[in-house]
């Protein structure tokens, strides 16, 4: 039997309330397709780094090396300030475990609200490659003269060859494997980012040559974020930097029905993946059983998508459409009509049988 060492990191905030469903699930499809789970649960978050002030402990890179891949919960906490668990805990996992894709399907499940007029499922389902390990995430930078008046303050953006050659490989690979409409749009912003950009252009248009069954298109951030909203069906698979990636993923979220659904994976097709839903750790909904864990049940199965437990991967999609079009009121916090436990209890049950 295939067995797989997943990493737990529930986290901050509703983070444990929402992992705690997607493992219910988990466990619902691994007794069904007859493969086995061992979970580690790590307390990297808000509350170990306020008792101990310490992010990441020096092991945990290594023994989260181990492991075959990592769910996370939520990092973010009310008493921490801004941007130390982010950095501290999110993004150097990311960087050091070089998970140099960030994966965002947006897809409108049927019975979602959609806040699109006249827009359905049939017209929102694409998916966001974002680089993940460079651009202006890398964190270069300087400040000249600080706090005086004539202060400098410099934030630069590394593209590396081999950086945006691997994230665009990827994508032309991505929107092969998908096959759907074979689209992959390049979204940048060329006319005015002139260095950066021509170097994304460019790497894009040689590699388009090694996948002739791919139609290329490109859109510039600012338009895409239009058509999003206008024309969010000509979109197929699209690829983007690490900061632009980050904007229009959210917009992603939103019309997909919310941060309630929105569920990405932080990639290293030769390494360890680690998957998340991206919404916060919403303190005000903390231990109140109120949060939708939909967006980490869905994290879990991309994470078995990743892994090559397809089918599994493939019920739980079915098992959360059957509960969005067949149940929730609403995907948002406190007013899906059940309980975070009885969210999740609905999707193991349809598990076992859709
Ligand atoms: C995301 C988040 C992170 C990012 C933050 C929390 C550092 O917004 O995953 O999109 O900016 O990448
Ligand atoms: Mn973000």
């Amino acid at each position: 039997m295939e067995s797989y060492n997943i990493a737990l990191i529930p986290g901050d905030g509703t983070g444990p309330e929402v992992v705690r469903e997607a493992v219910k699930v988990l466990k619902a499809v691994s007794d069904r397709f007859q493969f086995k789970l061992d979970f580690t649960e790590y307390d990297f978050g808000g509350e170990r780094y306020l008792r101990t002030g310490e992010t990441l402990p020096d092991s945990a890179i290594d023994e989260l090396r181990q492991h075959d891949a990592i769910l996370l919960g939520a990092i973010g906490h009310p008493d921490v300030k801004p941007g130390v668990l982010e950095r501290g805990i999110l993004l150097r996992i990311r960087f050091e475990l070089d998970q140099y894709i960030n994966l965002r399907p947006v897809k409108l499940y049927p019975g979602v609200d959609c806040p699109l007029k006249d827009k359905g499922p049939e017209d929102i389902d694409f998916v966001v490659v974002r680089e993940n390990t460079e651009g202006l995430y890398v964190g270069g930078g300087a400040f000249l003269r600080r706090g005086t008046p004539q202060e400098v303050a410099i934030q630069e953006s590394i593209n590396t060859r081999f950086g945006v050659e691997r994230c665009i490989r990827f994508a032309f690979q991505y929107c092969r494997k998908r096959n759907k409409e074979k689209k992959l749009t390049l979204c940048g912003k060329t006319n005015v980012l002139t260095y950066a950009w021509d170097l994304w252009q460019r790497v894009f248009e040689e590699v388009a040559g090694e996948f002739p069954d791919i139609k290329t298109d490109y859109a510039h951030v600012d338009a895409i974020t239009m058509w999003f909203v206008k024309n969010p069906e000509w979109f197929d698979v699209i690829v983007t930097d690490n900061m632009f990636g980050d904007i229009i993923t959210d917009l992603g979220a939103m019309i997909q029905g919310g941060m309630g659904i929105a569920a990405g994976g932080n990639i290293n097709p030769e390494g360890v993946s680690m998957f998340e839903p991206i919404g916060g750790s919403a303190p005000k909904y903390t231990g109140k059983n109120m949060i939708n864990p939909l967006a980490a049940i869905c994290a879990a199965g991309m994470m078995l998508e990743h892994l090559g437990e397809i089918e599994a991967s493939q019920t739980i999609e079915r098992a959360v459409m059957e509960v969005t079009s067949k149940h929730l009121k609403s995907l948002a916090a406190g007013k899906m009509g059940y309980t975070t436990t009885e969210v999740g209890d609905l999707v193991a049950e349809y598990c076992t049988k859709v």
